[in-house]
C-alpha cells in the first residue's frame, strides 16, 4: 500500500514550500489547511511537478477537526508515514490585548492540534517506520518579549517532542523538530518594513527544502541559522543573561509586533 505525507498549514508559506519540495520527489501529499483555494493552487503546482495530492479543508482550531481530518485521511488516502505539523498562528502582542478566544486557538491549533494529529496517526507511523516532524521556532526556546502567547505554544510543543522522542523511537519511529529562521511568509509580513527594523528574512522554498532535507536524512533537529542556534543555546546555559538581553530588546519587539500585519 502506497502511504502518504500530511502537510498542515500547506497552502502558504513554508507548509507549501514543504509540499513543493515533496512533489519533486514524486509523494502523495494530503494539503491541509483552512483557505481551499490556496490549497488547491498549491496541489495543481505540486501536480504539476509530479506528486499526487489531495487537499482537505478545516479549521485545526475548530472542534473535532482533528477526528474529522484523520478520518477524511483513511477515507480518501490511506496510510500516513509522515505526518508534517507545520500550521501555527502568530498570537504576538501585549497579554493584556488578549481575548480568552485568542488564547484558547493559539493554544489549539499551535500545540494541542500538532499532539492530537500525532496521537491519530500513531499506528500508521508505527506501521511504516514513519516520521513526525514538528515545525517548532527559535521562539519556543528565546522568551521574546509581546510574543508571550506564540512562545509558550511553541515551547510547549517543543517539550512535548522532546519528551514524546523516546517512547516514538521505540516503537520504530522518527521525530524531526525543525527550527525554522526569520522567514519571508504571511506570519512575518509587516514586521520587517513596518516597524523601522532591519531583520533579514530567508526565503521560504529555501527552509522548506532543508526541513525536507532533514527528513530524508533521517535527521532529529534541524537548526537553519547558527545565530538561533546560539540565542537558544544561551537561554539553556545563561538565562539570567537572556532575561537582560531581553529588557534591553524589549521596545524593539514591541515596535515590530505591533507592525506584524498578522493580527490575534
Ligand atoms: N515565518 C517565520 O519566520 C517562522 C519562524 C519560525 C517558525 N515558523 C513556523 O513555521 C510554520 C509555518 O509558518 P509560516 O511562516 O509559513 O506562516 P504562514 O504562511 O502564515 O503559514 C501558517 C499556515 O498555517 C495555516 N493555519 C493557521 N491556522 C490554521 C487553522 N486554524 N487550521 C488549519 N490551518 C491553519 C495557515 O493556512 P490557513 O490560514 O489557510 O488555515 C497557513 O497556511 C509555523 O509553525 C510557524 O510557527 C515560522
Amino acid at each position: 500500500m502506497e502511504s502518504w505525507v500530511v502537510v498542515t498549514g500547506a497552502g502558504s508559506g513554508i507548509g507549501r514550500e514543504i509540499v513543493l519540495a515533496l512533489a519533486r520527489e514524486r509523494r502523495r501529499i494530503v494539503l491541509v489547511g483552512r483557505r481551499r483555494e490556496l490549497l488547491e493552487q498549491a496541489a495543481a503546482d505540486a501536480q504539476a511537478l509530479g506528486a499526487t495530492c489531495c487537499v482537505i479543508d478545516l479549521d485545526l482550531g475548530a472542534q473535532g477537526a482533528v477526528a474529522e481530518l484523520v478520518g477524511k485521511v483513511h477515507e480518501q488516502c490511506g496510510r500516513v508515514s509522515v505526518l508534517i505539523n507545520n500550521a501555527a498562528v502568530l498570537a504576538q502582542g501585549p497579554v493584556e490585548t488578549f481575548e480568552l478566544a485568542d488564547i484558547e486557538r493559539a493554544v489549539t491549533v499551535n500545540l494541542t492540534a500538532p499532539l492530537q494529529l500525532v496521537r491519530a496517526f500513531l499506528p500508521d507511523l508505527v506501521a511504516t517506520s514513519g516520521t513526525v516532524v514538528l515545525v517548532a521556532s527559535t521562539a519556543g526556546w528565546v522568551p521574546f518579549p509581546y510574543t508571550s502567547l506564540y512562545v509558550a505554544t511553541k515551547a510547549g510543543l517543543r517539550m512535548w517532542g522532546e519528551a514524546f522522542r523516546a517512547e516514538l523511537e521505540a516503537q520504530g519511529a522518527r521525530l524531526l523538530i525543525a527550527y525554522p529562521p526569520f522567514t519571508a511568509t504571511s506570519m512575518t509580513s509587516g514586521i520587517s518594513d513596518g516597524a523601522g527594523v532591519q531583520v533579514s528574512l530567508a526565503p521560504a522554498d529555501l527552509v522548506g527544502r532543508r526541513i525536507v532535507k532533514a527528513l530524508n536524512a533521517g535527521k532529529r533537529e534541524l537548526w537553519c541559522s547558527w545565530t538561533d542556534w546560539l540565542l537558544a543555546s544561551l537561554e539553556g546555559v545563561a538565562p539570567r543573561l537572556m532575561q537582560a538581553l531581553m529588557r534591553h530588546q524589549r521596545k524593539r519587539f514591541q515596535r515590530m509586533m505591533a507592525a506584524a500585519d498578522a493580527k490575534l
